[in-house]
C-alpha cells in the first residue's frame, strides 16, 4: 500500500492552510490503513522534512511511532536539543536520542580527505541506526522523509549529497506520507501542523553538518568554535531580517593559523569564513549583499566571544565556479 510515483496531474499545489489541512486529513487516514496497530520507525534528523513526517505520523498513530535521532556531534547548536524539546517534551513522540558524538569523532580523528570523511560519517549514521533498530521488536514499518524532487532528480546528482540512505537489508515496508510533496508545500503543511519555524523555515543544512565546514582533519576545539561562530552569525541574521531572505549561510574554518594580537601579547587563531547565498535549485548562486554595519558587528562579536578566532573574512564567490560548501 503505497502512494503512486508520479504526481497526479490534477494535485492542486498545497499553498494555504485549508488546503494543508485537507492534505493532513488524507495523509493521516491513509497512514491509519497502512498501518493498522504495527510499529513504524523514523529517522529523524530534525529538518524539514523528516519533522513534518513524524509530526504527521503522531497526529495519525501516536506512540506506534519510534522515532531515532542520532546526535554525530556535527550538529549546528542547540538542534539536537530542539528535536528533543519539540518532539519529546512539546509532542509526546516516542523519541530514542542517541549521543554519538565521540564515536563519530574518533573515527574522524586525522581524516582531511572530504569524500573521505563524507563517507565515514555516511556509513557510522547508518551503523548507529541499524544498531538502535536492532534492539527494537516488533517494528514493521520505516517512515522516511522522502519528497518529490528526491524521485524526479537523478540519482547520479544526489548520491553524494544523501547521508548513505539506510541499509539495504532492512526488510520493512515504507511509510513515505510526503513523497508527492514540493519542498515549499512541505513547510505549508508542517505550519499547519504546529511545528515551530525554526523547524519548518529552516535552511538547507548538509547531511555530515558542520563536518564539512570544519575543513581538513576535525578537532573538538576548532569543531566547538566553529558551532559557536556559526550560532553567533544566525543570531545576527535573525535580528536583521536576513535569514529570512538569504537561501544559505553558515561559517567556515579552515584548518589554518594566522597571528593576531590578543590584550598586547600575540594571539594565534583560525580565521571564520562567512558564505551567504541565494540560490534557486543549489547548481548555481549567488552572493548575499550583507550590510556593512551587520558584518562589523558579527566580526566584532566572533572575534570577541569565540575562543580560537582571531579573524573573520568573508567569501564573495559566486557558484561557479565556488561551489556552495567549501569541501
Ligand atoms: P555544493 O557545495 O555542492 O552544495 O554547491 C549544494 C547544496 O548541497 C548541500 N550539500 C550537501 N547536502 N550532503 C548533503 O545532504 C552533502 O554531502 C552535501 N554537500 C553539499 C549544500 O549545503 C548546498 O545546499
Amino acid at each position: 500500500m503505497t502512494l503512486p510515483n508520479k504526481r497526479p496531474s490534477n494535485m492542486l499545489r498545497i499553498t494555504t492552510e485549508k488546503l494543508a489541512n485537507q492534505f493532513i486529513e488524507e495523509q493521516v487516514a491513509f497512514v491509519k490503513k497502512q498501518v493498522k496497530d504495527k510499529k513504524v520507525l523514523l529517522a529523524l534528523s530534525g529538518g524539514v522534512d523528516s519533522s513534518v513526517v513524524a509530526s504527521l505520523l503522531i497526529k495519525a498513530i501516536g506512540k506506534q511511532l519510534i522515532c531515532v535521532h542520532v546526535n554525530h556531534g556535527l550538529m549546528r547548536k542547540g538542534e539536537s536539543e530542539e528535536v528533543v524539546e519539540v518532539f519529546k517534551n512539546q509532542l509526546d513522540a516516542n523519541l530514542i536520542y542517541i549521543d554519538a558524538t565521540n564515536r563519530f569523532l574518533i573515527l574522524l580523528k586525522g581524516v582531511s580527505d572530504p569524500e573521505k570523511k563524507r563517507k565515514i560519517i555516511g556509513a557510522e549514521f547508518i551503523k548507529v541506526f541499524d544498531e538502535e533498530a536492532r534492539k527494537l521488536e516488533g517494528i514493521s514499518f520505516l517512515a522516511q522523509g522522502t519528497i518529490y524532487p528526491d524521485i524526479i532528480e537523478s540519482d547520479s546528482v544526489k548520491a553524494h549529497h544523501n547521508v548513505g540512505g539506510l541499509p539495504k537489508n532492512m526488510q520493512f515496508e515504507l511509510v513515505e506520507p510526503i513523497r508527492l510533496l514540493f519542498k515549499d508545500e512541505v513547510r505549508v503543511v508542517g505550519k499547519a501542523l504546529g511545528l515551530p519555524s525554526s523547524m519548518v523555515d529552516r535552511q538547507p543544512f548538509p547531511g555530515p553538518g558542520l563536518g564539512v565546514r570544519c575543513l581538513g582533519a576535525i578537532t573538538q576545539e576548532r569543531l566547538h568554535a566553529l558551532r559557536e561562530a556559526d550560532a553567533i552569525l544566525r543570531e545576527e541574521f535573525d535580528k536583521c531580517g536576513l535569514s529570512a531572505k538569504v537561501w544559505q549561510y553558515f561559517i567556515v574554518i579552515p584548518d589554518m593559523k594566522s597571528v593576531g594580537v590578543r590584550d598586547g601579547k600575540r594571539y594565534e587563531g583560525w580565521p571564520a569564513i562567512i558564505r551567504a547565498v541565494n540560490t534557486n535549485d543549489a547548481l548555481t548562486a549567488t552572493i548575499e549583499e550583507i550590510p556593512y554595519n551587520v558584518l562589523h558587528k558579527i566580526t566584532s562579536r566572533i572575534t570577541m566571544e569565540v575562543e580560537g578566532i582571531n579573524r573573520v573574512l568573508l567569501d564573495l564567490t559566486p557558484k561557479p565556479v565556488g561551489s556552495i560548501e567549501w569541501e
